[in-house]
């Protein structure tokens, strides 16, 4: 039988959600999303996650993972990149757990990306240093060792140029400066060959809803380190949140 579990993915735009088969890492319900209210504070965050929940339809008590853009330490979310700044040193695990009326275990959505792909991913039995990034409105990212996860690395905020360089490499600075492919690639080669500088890792994972279309840049970037696309591409965060879940349910 089905190990399930529900995932759900904040972002800066959108929030997604799905059921999951936690044992083989595959939605087994429509993905169902919502917009993030303009101004992302907690409360109306808190209630869209809600309406979600309800759009999803009868889930029983099935166990609920949240992921989240900022750094999370048991359950308070301790920055706030692209949402609003009252999450900044907020319980948001006590606040979804009041609103929804049922425990959620929450984590960056970085994180959760990784954990998705090492688990069920392009990472899975991979050894030494994964770095996981994943490119959207800001540049998230994960360090994975030996299969073991080390949370809340914030190194889409690594200073290049004397700027926070997610502002320049995450797929919103392509949006909303309207750059081509090349140009965007000139950028991430830059942000990659810090990254490959400072850990040397072993394999680097790109994630995001644009890895879907991977072809359109990674090529254009020449690194030492093997670079694969994410396998579980747009739903690496909903998986990976609804297996730790789920886990978190077994302990
Ligand atoms: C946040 C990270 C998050 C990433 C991707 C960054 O701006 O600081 O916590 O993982 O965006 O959403």
């Amino acid at each position: 039988m089905a190990r399930k579990a529900i995932g759900i993915d904040i972002g800066g735009t959108g929030i997604k959600g799905a059921i999951v088969d936690t044992k083989r890492g595959t939605l087994i319900s429509d993905r169902v999303r919502v917009q993030t209210p303009a101004g992302g504070e907690p409360d109306a965050i808190a209630e869209a996650v809600k309406d979600l929940l309800d759009q999803l339809g009868h889930v029983g008590r099935l166990p609920v993972g949240i992921c989240f853009p900022a750094v999370v330490r048991h359950g308070i979310t301790q920055s706030a990149a692209n949402v609003s700044n009252a999450w900044i040193g907020l319980d948001a695990e006590k606040l979804f757990t009041k609103k929804l009326g049922h425990h959620v275990h929450i984590l960056n959505d970085a994180d959760a990306a990784a954990v998705a792909e090492v688990k069920f991913g392009a990472g899975k039995d991979q050894k030494g240093l994964t770095i996981m990034t994943t490119l959207g409105t800001g540049i998230g990212t994960a360090l994975f060792y030996n299969g073991v996860l080390v949370p809340n690395a914030e190194l889409g905020h690594l200073e290049i140029d004397g700027v926070d360089y997610e502002t320049k490499a995450a797929y919103s600075a392509l949006e909303r400066e309207g750059l081509s492919f090349e140009e965007w690639a000139v950028r991430l080669q830059k942000y990659y060959s810090v990254l490959e500088r400072l850990f040397s890792p072993d394999l680097i994972i790109v994630g995001g809803g644009i890895s879907k279309q991977h072809e359109k840049f990674l090529p254009l970037i020449n690194l030492q380190t093997r670079m694969v696309p994410a396998k579980t591409k747009n739903s690496a965060g909903i998986i990976g949140a609804a297996a730790l879940a789920r886990l978190n349910q077994e302990d």
